[in-house]
């Protein structure tokens, strides 16, 4: 079979150009951690107030022996709770989230924490926030007619501040 010469060429120019995307999208991945977040943990989302880690009084932040920090949400229409979070900059933040009801998304804007919230499994996101100030938490995914509504307010403060706060018993105890 004949191939023209040119024809060859763009065809090279074509697989190049693919395989740069790919090596982009590796290189994301592997040097900056840059990955969809993917998390199969099974929960029962009719009985979170029962559950060990997810019943009301579980929610929020807690600081970890290791000093990076766990945060656990919940999720339902419509919104997040708790509805008001304070959390550490430059500090490593494992979050949790859990749905009640049917699939949310959330996302904090200017950061890349942002995952799909599934009923029935434990959304997981391990961030780091770098930037002290008020962030919005947003629901992303389309549940319902309140929807436009979902949100938290986080406030990121710097690690000294985080620290003040611990000390005088828990950022997100009061
Ligand atoms: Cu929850 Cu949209």
């Amino acid at each position: 079979m004949h191939i023209d010469r040119l024809e060859k060429r763009w065809a090279g120019i074509a697989l190049g150009i693919a395989g740069l995307f790919v090596a982009v999208i590796l290189g994301s991945a592997l040097l900056h951690g840059i990955h969809a977040p993917s998390n199969v943990e099974t929960i029962d989302s009719a009985k979170l107030h029962l559950s060990a880690e997810f019943a009301e009084d579980k929610l929020g932040a807690i600081t970890n022996p290791d000093g990076s920090v766990t945060v656990r949400m919940v999720a339902g229409r419509y919104g997040f709770y708790p509805k008001t979070l304070t959390l550490p900059a430059e500090t490593k933040i494992t979050f949790r989230w859990v749905s009640l009801d049917v699939i949310h998304g959330v996302h904090i804007p200017m950061t890349n924490m942002s995952t799909m919230i599934v009923p029935g499994y434990v959304a997981q996101v391990q961030t780091e926030l770098h930037h002290a100030g008020d962030y919005p938490l947003l629901c992303n995914e389309y549940c319902g007619m309140g929807h436009a509504h979902m949100w938290s307010n986080i406030k990121v403060v710097s690690k000294a501040q985080w620290e003040a706060l611990n000390k005088q018993g828990g950022a997100n105890h009061g």
